[in-house]
């Protein structure tokens, strides 16, 4: 029997095809190995942005490819198919960190009732979030919608989470304004809900014209900004900039604008794709990349065990309820479908209230 990966040129994303290859042989499975069928899987464009940076940050290394290949890392849902490891049966639901494929074998490691992780080689040079496994049969938060949503924000939001809390601890760096670009992104929207909930802070969406109806209409945003009127903005007044689009050209042109009251400018995303090699010295807070492992590990000391879980966990129950009125689930099967909306994702073609949920 055959496995089907998807895959693009690390030089050239716009390439990509669907390759066969030989699914692993399930009685010659090592000590401890599941065979995972994954089942679906959300695309949006922070894979992209794996892809953008598959060399730079690794990601081209967790899930190998034919040369000059890389598969991207997708968050979604496997079923355990074939099982080495005396703790896992045949039939587990897996979420977590999958290639773009029909299947995976993981190495499955420190199995506790909760999760697993895989222990494969190739796979420990990167944050441990990215080879952890949640074990999630039978749980409602992550069955039909609620699962898709799951796959399609949960790292987002985690992001989300874990900025508008660093903002917060930081007294927003004497800001009450806080600007979002690539407003329409969820990454952003999640942040946007967290930070409107804040007593005082006022959050600007910064999008294009086709998304600025959508952005409106989420009523998280108390104004909304198109990028070629962002200098309409008040410069009299401290303001913090979360950077989601990574565009050179409109974070210098922020920052030429607002002078000294740029007070913190983080980077987070490169939606836009149009990030310079060389960046110049801009007036006001200097442009630095928000890292999320390092304030997860600060918390995770300050809050004791569970106490980012429970935190962040509280979040998400007042935001996923938002998602019925905000995001459509779009389903998409077999290699031509996988193909179609990773181009579309790629070249900026999805509406911004569609998600897509997808398998090979
Ligand atoms: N650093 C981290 O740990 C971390 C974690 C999570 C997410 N992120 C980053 O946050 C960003 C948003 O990710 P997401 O999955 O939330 O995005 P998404 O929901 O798929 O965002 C879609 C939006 O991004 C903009 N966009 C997407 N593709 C584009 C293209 N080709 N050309 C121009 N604009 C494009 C458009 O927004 P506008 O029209 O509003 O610009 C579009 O509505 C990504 O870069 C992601 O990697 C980073």
């Amino acid at each position: 029997m055959h496995a089907t990966d998807f895959i693009v040129a690390r030089n050239d994303l716009q390439q990509c095809k669907s390759i066969e290859t030989q699914l692993p042989d399930a009685a010659a499975l090592p000590a401890d190995a599941l065979l995972v069928k994954i089942t679906r899987f959300a695309f949006t464009a922070n894979n992209v942005t794996y892809a953008v940076m598959g060399d730079a940050l690794k990601y081209w290394q967790l899930f190998p490819a034919p040369k000059d290949f890389g598969n991207i890392p997708v968050w979604g849902f496997g079923e355990v198919i074939a099982s080495k490891h005396p703790n896992v049966a045949v039939g587990e639901t897996l979420f977590g960190y999958f290639p773009m494929a029909t299947h995976l074998v993981i190495e499955a490691a420190d199995v506790s009732k909760r999760g697993l992780r895989d222990g494969a080689a190739h796979r420990q040079g990167v944050a441990p979030v990215y080879n952890a496994y949640a074990r999630v049969s039978g749980d409602p938060a992550f069955t039909g919608k609620q699962g898709d949503y799951q796959a399609l924000l949960r790292p987002l939001f985690m992001l989300s989470f874990l900025v508008d809390d660093f903002l917060a601890e930081n007294d927003f760096y004497g800001a009450r304004r806080v600007m979002l670009s690539s407003a329409s992104s969820k990454t952003a929207y999640g942040l946007a809900h967290l930070v409107h909930g804040r007593d005082g802070i006022k959050v600007i969406g910064l999008t294009s014209a086709p998304n600025v109806a959508f952005v409106k209409s989420l009523g998280c945003y108390d104004e909304v900004v198109t990028y070629d009127a962002v200098t309409s903005l008040p410069a009299d007044s401290p303001v913090a900039y979360v950077d989601m689009a990574g565009s050179s050209e409109l974070r210098e042109r922020l920052h030429r604008h607002f002078g000294d009251q740029m007070k913190y400018s983080g980077r987070v995303g490169l939606t836009h794709r149009s990030t310079s090699p060389e960046e110049p010295e801009l007036p006001g807070a200097k442009p630095s990349w928000f890292f999320a492992p390092d304030h997860i590990r600060k918390r995770a000391k300050e809050w004791g065990p569970g106490g980012v879980d429970t935190r962040f966990g509280a979040a998400w129950a007042g935001f996923a309820p938002k998602l019925d009125q905000w995001l459509t689930v779009t389903e998409g099967r077999g290699p031509a479908a996988v193909q179609q909306v990773y181009l579309d994702t790629l070249n900026g073609r999805v509406p911004p209230d569609q998600g897509h949920i997808l398998s090979i």
